[in-house]
């Protein structure tokens, strides 16, 4: 049968459209059916506690569950590199901070890059560090704590996230702007790495709020100091860096989600909608705050502040972390 020349272009047309229109069904039919959310940490550590309390109350919105992964190791550059690899379908997430896509890219080399592989869906919270140690340290404030590394350095031990951590990094930080020497204890998350702390088998941490403000709080560490210029909401009772007599060691680990790139907008923004809801819930931000958690204000939860801001902590901290030749195993 041959077809008039009209009738096959417009044929021609309409199968040309059929991926868009399909594309565009499926983005109004998202979601379909349950979500993963890649959590690149070890279970019970910060970034899967937060990831957690997101999950639960993205499902109300989304109508489908989110599922939490943990997909560990080599400081988070696996898990993420899952997601950089997934489908652009808008059923497999990212979850990360500061360390994963800001620090990593700077210090390891992988198959993705962290800033132009992903589509960025939103900022959750941001913490400081908090500067720990296990409860029986012979040290009452920051600056004995410091003299005790110095006078220990050949088996003093800092637990980390992982070589290359945030944890890490911060560690590098304090023995580069007090002298003090330590060896690194590297864990496939800080979770873990507190279980040995709260048991005495490492020395100290710089660690996330949400990971040490529990144990804080149970007595079962100690704490000496915020990696922040102001104190902590949830534990005004421990000093600044700064009143503590080590000014400067400012470190934010801010927290956000982000989809494999491509992935079309119509699923970002249903996905980005689902988190403001979470972020505006009472429970939700009750939660957070217990935890240390800063959630930043409606106007910045959406893709592009989340880009302006990811692009200007690459700007900020690639030079420095280059030049202080961290290099991730
Ligand atoms: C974790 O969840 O273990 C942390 O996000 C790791 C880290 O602090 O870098």
């Amino acid at each position: 049968m041959k077809l008039r020349r009209r009738q096959f272009l417009h044929l021609a047309a309409g199968a040309a459209a059929l991926p868009a229109i399909s594309r565009t069904a499926r983005a109004q039919a998202y979601p379909a059916r349950p979500m993963t959310m890649i959590v690149p940490y070890a279970a019970g550590g910060p970034t899967d506690t937060i990831a957690r309390i997101m999950a639960e109350r993205m499902r109300t919105s989304l109508g489908q569950v989110v599922l939490v992964e943990n997909v560990t190791g080599a400081a988070g550059t696996i898990g993420v590199g899952r997601v950089a690899r997934a489908a652009p379908d808008g059923y497999t997430i990212s979850i990360g901070h500061w360390g994963t896509h800001v620090v990593n890219g700077a210090i390891y080399e992988f198959p993705y890059h962290v800033f132009n592989d992903f589509e960025p869906v939103s900022l959750i919270a941001s913490n400081p560090q908090l500067i720990v140690s296990r409860k029986d340290l012979p040290a009452n404030n920051l600056q004995e704590m410091i003299a005790w590394l110095k006078a220990n350095s050949v088996k003093a031990t800092q637990g980390t996230a992982g070589h290359g951590s945030a944890s890490h990094v911060s560690g590098v930080y304090l023995q580069s702007i007090t002298g003090a020497s330590f060896q690194f204890v590297p864990y496939r998350g800080a979770g873990p790495a507190m279980q040995d702390l709260v048991a005495g088998q490492i020395d100290i941490m710089i660690d996330q709020a949400a990971n040490s403000l529990p144990q804080l709080r149970a007595g079962t560490i100690k704490g000496y100091a915020v990696t922040d210029k102001v104190r902590l909401a949830a534990a005004p009772e421990l000093p600044t860096v700064d009143e503590a007599g080590l000014p400067g060691l400012h470190i934010l680990l801010w927290h956000a989600l982000w989809m494999p790139k491509r992935t079309p907008t119509e699923i970002i923004d249903k996905l980005n909608a689902a988190v403001v809801d979470a972020l505006a819930d009472a429970n939700v931000r009750t939660r957070l705050a217990e935890l240390g958690q800063d959630i930043p204000p409606r106007e910045q939860q959406n893709p592009q502040a989340l880009a302006a801001y990811h692009k200007a902590e690459i700007e900020k901290w690639w030079p420095i972390l280059k030049a202080a030749n961290i290099k991730g195993e």
